[in-house]
């Protein structure tokens, strides 16, 4: 054999083993002098103490006693983390991690057992003192979700969301919330995921509380959510926000959504998919105060065509309009991933929120997955949406209110270090390159918990918990190191990190040595 060819092989054998193969630079710059950075959670997802200290039902509690089968492990959320009882534990993780906020929900029945005034459990309100006094001592900005999906099980037997006189008992809860804590939390979030609540709680049934009403109840639920982000806005800047420090705004899940093929058809459907999932929530508020011209032109032709007497949309009032327009002082984002969208042709038959948007939807192949089979990770998506957003509806300060990675619990969770390390770093892109005004990134979660119908299957934590140990033990993962260094370092490494198994292979150990001599050796005597 020719010793070039020989030589050549060799240099291959190493580069192939030595190589940086496996990592991605990261970009440089620093976060802004201003970007703050949490952690997030929500009180069902962790609470557990689910009929404790006089707390009513909610139709998490409801739908999963009910129908233990829909959740993957048949698991509930009655103990979950325990954080009712360990929430000074779990104040010293968050002070460990040394964010600068905590994201939590507050129990809609902790605080209202009966959804309704006539009984304000003084424990429930206890509890989120008592949290929210820890944070503040331990230097931790508390940040509320006010809804963050466990309604009253009392008002779902009115209809739940569909019905929008549950304005007036969403408003009568954020007034207490407002009331009770306001003179120490001073960012609110109305609403966590709107389009999930809808969509999925009323549209396709397949989450608490399971109702099968696509194309009608679901739009309804969007109506009615828009109406109470609205009251509860003008509540709280009309009579509480007295020294002018509070903000108020609405968190909406966004995925990035890449059209199928280069077709002027899927290229629509990307356009529509936006609308319909994004501009229906984002239009009224952020927008014009009502839902995109697109949403209502054809959710109106379809009605009518389908024989229904008027739009299956409802139609905002002028005066409603205009109180909904301009409601929020920051754009609140869940962001996990990318889907690839195409053109559905307009089937009449079916009576869906999907079928009016006239889309299919799937996952590239090539996307690595998470434990979710909806979360692929492509970190380039946060950064075109986040221009996106910007390019349509303005120069929102964003707060990432959400973003995370599941896998089923390891430790070394390198796949979950290299996912913040890469969306971080196209967040930054975003800053530095198109000028978008995010000011805050907030990571899910700070603890493995119950993922809705996942149970406790797929786990989004940085920190583990142990739910076969009655204590609810936390252990942190690698993420929680990675997570605090980047806090305070307040920029990124220059590349994403290596699994030890490859990074071994980095450097050629003795017995690699050993192997390539060997093969020199053998090739020599070709
Ligand atoms: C953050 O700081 C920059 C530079 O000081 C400033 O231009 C920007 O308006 C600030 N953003 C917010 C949301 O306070
Ligand atoms: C709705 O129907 C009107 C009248 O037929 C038509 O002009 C318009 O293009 C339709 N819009 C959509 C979005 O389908
Ligand atoms: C933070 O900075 C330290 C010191 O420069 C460095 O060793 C560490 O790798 C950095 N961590 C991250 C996650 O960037």
């Amino acid at each position: 054999m020719n010793a070039i060819i020989k030589y050549f092989v060799v240099i291959a054998i190493v580069f192939v083993y030595g190589s940086d193969a496996t990592t991605t630079l990261l970009n440089t710059n620093s976060f802004p002098p201003n970007f703050t950075f949490g952690v997030a959670t929500a009180a069902y997802q962790i609470e557990g103490a689910w009929d404790e200290d006089g707390k009513g039902e909610s139709i998490w509690d409801r739908f999963t006693h009910e129908y233990p089968h829909r959740i993957s492990d048949a698991s509930t959320a009655d103990i979950a983390c325990n954080s009712y009882h360990k929430y000074k534990e779990d104040v010293q993780l968050i002070k460990a991690l040394g964010v600068d906020y905590y994201r939590f929900s507050i129990s809609w029945t902790r605080i209202l057992p009966t959804g309704y005034l006539n009984n304000i459990n003084e424990a429930g309100i206890q509890y989120y003192n008592n949290l929210i006094n820890e944070l503040i001592a331990n230097g931790i900005d508390p940040v509320i979700t006010i809804y963050h999906w466990d309604l009253p099980q009392t008002l779902q037997e009115l209809g739940g969301w569909p019905n929008s006189e549950l304005v007036t008992h969403y408003v009568n809860f954020a007034k207490i919330a407002f009331e009770n804590f306001g003179d120490r939390v001073k960012t609110w979030i109305t609403f966590n995921e709107p389009k999930q609540i809808c969509k999925l709680g009323y549209g396709d049934g397949s989450l608490a509380p399971g109702y099968k009403s696509s194309g009608i109840g679901d739009y309804r639920c969007v109506y009615t959510i828009l109406k109470s982000h609205a009251e509860a806005y003008h509540l709280y800047h009309n009579q509480f926000n007295t020294d002018k420090q509070g903000k108020v705004g609405f968190t909406m899940d966004n995925f990035w959504y890449e059209p199928g093929s280069t077709s002027r058809a899927d290229e629509a459907a990307v356009e529509r998919v936006f609308e319909f999932y994004l501009g229906i929530f984002a239009n009224p508020i952020y927008g014009t105060g009502d839902f995109p011209q697109i949403v209502k032109d054809t959710v109106g032709n379809r009605s009518l065509l389908q024989g229904f007497e008027t739009s299956r949309l409802p139609t905002f009032t002028t005066e409603e309009v205009a109180r909904i327009k301009g409601t929020a002082d920051f754009f609140g984002l869940n962001f996990y991933t990318a889907v690839k969208i195409g053109n559905n042709e307009a089937d009449l038959s079916t009576v869906s929120w999907d079928s009016d948007a006239g889309i299919l939807y799937w996952w590239d192949p090539s996307w690595p997955s998470a434990a979710s089979y909806w979360l692929k990770v492509v970190p380039y998506g946060i950064r075109k949406a986040l221009k996106k957003i910007k390019d349509t509806y303005g120069d929102h300060p964003i707060i990432i209110t959400e973003n995370g990675y599941s896998d089923h619990g390891e430790l070394d969770d390198y796949d979950r270090v290299n996912y913040y390390l890469t969306y971080l770093s196209s967040i930054l892109e975003a800053i530095y390159e198109d000028d978008v005004k995010v000011v805050g990134y907030t990571a899910w979660s700070l603890l493995d918990n119950f993922e809705w119908v996942h149970g406790y299957v797929s786990r989004f934590g940085i920190h583990a918990v142990d739910f076969n140990d009655p204590n609810r033990p936390r252990t942190p993962k690698l993420s929680a190191k990675i997570f605090s260094e980047i806090v305070s370092n307040r920029t990124l490494r220059s590349t994403t990190v290596q699994a030890p198994d490859y990074a071994n292979m980095n450097a050629p150990s003795g017995i690699m040595l050993v192997v390539l001599i060997a093969l020199v050796n053998l090739l020599s005597r070709i």
